[in-house]
């Protein structure tokens, strides 16, 4: 097996970082930073992807809604440039519980294509669980699943499928909660580990009215507040943290400066919080912000400018009823053998 990768069954392939110690030393760094932040991506634990899911089937965040239109109405558009190529991999970056690709799956088994779902996610729970559901509702569909985090994966798919050719989906606008610089370098990883004609469908998430987003990310049932508060329990559980959940507040703004929401933890009160795994405390004025998360809305052209500064062609590209939301198809155009700094 590929090293840094472990196989965990015959369907799942998890990685071999130790995630704590990671965590920790994201912390320590971001904790100790002015105004003080961590990644978004530590949101992921099995009860924050269990959050997640339950904030997709929202009326007020409508990403997952529009997406879902799109799949379905487009998906044959969005498979046909993989029609008749021979056996292919659809690669599934942050899979979750995998519900929109569902539909693209259904549509290739229509059209009798011959293909291996690789899902990849950070999270082993919702591996787990995916894994097992299309086993059993696909029993014909070939898996093979990886825990790793999205990088970690393009690279892996580079050296582990190099003879096949591949159909990239990063759905969910995953993409957004890179800043530009990061989604940059990503798609351009990306393409490093892919061949030419290779295909990939990004979903964007378009800006719009201010309200709308406001509400998607300060839902009124506080599921988003919940899901931005976990990360406070998730470091009391792996990291000995004694974080008091109910001494911040979720605060989620948009950014028109920087075209994003922003997503925040604020100190109710002036505390001093201890992390045993990291053998110190930190302070917490009143009003004081955690940062946790950016979600980058996109204008039409951000989104050309960005698939041709990163070595791809945009297909064709499909949107919601409402123009909310867009499902970007890119084409590998040029050999991707050239040294890049960001391989
Ligand atoms: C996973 N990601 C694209 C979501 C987003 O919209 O940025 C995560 C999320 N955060 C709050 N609500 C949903």
């Amino acid at each position: 097996m590929t090293k840094g990768y472990t196989v965990l069954g015959p369907e799942i392939v998890s990685d071999l970082h130790d995630p704590v110690r990671d965590f920790a030393y994201d912390a320590l760094v971001g904790l100790s930073e002015r105004p003080k932040r961590l990644s978004s991506k530590y949101f992921y634990d099995d009860a924050g992807s269990r959050y997640f899911q339950r904030i997709m089937s929202l009326e007020d965040y409508y990403p997952t809604a529009c997406e879902r239109e799109i799949l379905t109405e487009r998906a044959h558009e969005i498979i046909s440039p993989m029609l008749g190529r021979g056996p292919f991999n659809l690669v599934d970056l942050g899979a979750g519980d995998g519900a929109k690709t569902k539909i693209l799956l259904d549509a290739l088994r229509a059209a009798k294509a011959e293909f291996t779902y690789v899902p990849i996610d950070i999270s082993e729970g919702a591996m787990r669980t995916l894994v097992e559901a299309v086993r059993v509702e696909q029993p014909d569909t070939r898996v093979s699943g990886l825990v790793c985090e999205y990088v970690e994966g393009a690279h892996y798919l580079g050296r582990a499928f190099a003879d096949r050719s591949n159909l990239v989906l990063f759905l969910g606008s995953n993409i957004g909660n890179f800043n530009r610089v990061q989604a940059r370098a990503f798609l351009r990883r990306l393409w490093s580990s892919l061949r030419k004609g290779d295909c990939v469908l990004i979903g964007f998430d378009l800006k719009k009215d201010i309200e709308v987003l406001l509400r998607a990310y300060n839902d009124s049932e506080g599921v988003t507040a919940a899901f931005n508060l976990n990360l406070l329990t998730r470091m009391n559980r792996e990291l000995g943290a004694d974080f008091d959940v109910t001494k911040f507040r979720h605060y989620g703004t948009y950014s028109v400066f920087s075209g994003a929401m922003e997503s925040y933890l604020v100190s109710l009160e002036p505390q001093v919080v201890r992390i045993d795994a990291l053998e110190q405390s930190f302070s917490f004025d009143a009003w004081e912000p955690l940062h946790t998360e950016y979600s980058y809305k996109y204008l039409r052209a951000d989104i050309d400018r960005m698939a041709a500064d990163t070595g791809f062609s945009v297909i064709r590209q499909f949107e919601d009823s409402r123009g909310w939301f867009a499902s970007s198809l890119w084409r590998v155009e040029i050999e991707t053998k050239v040294p890049s700094p960001l391989k």
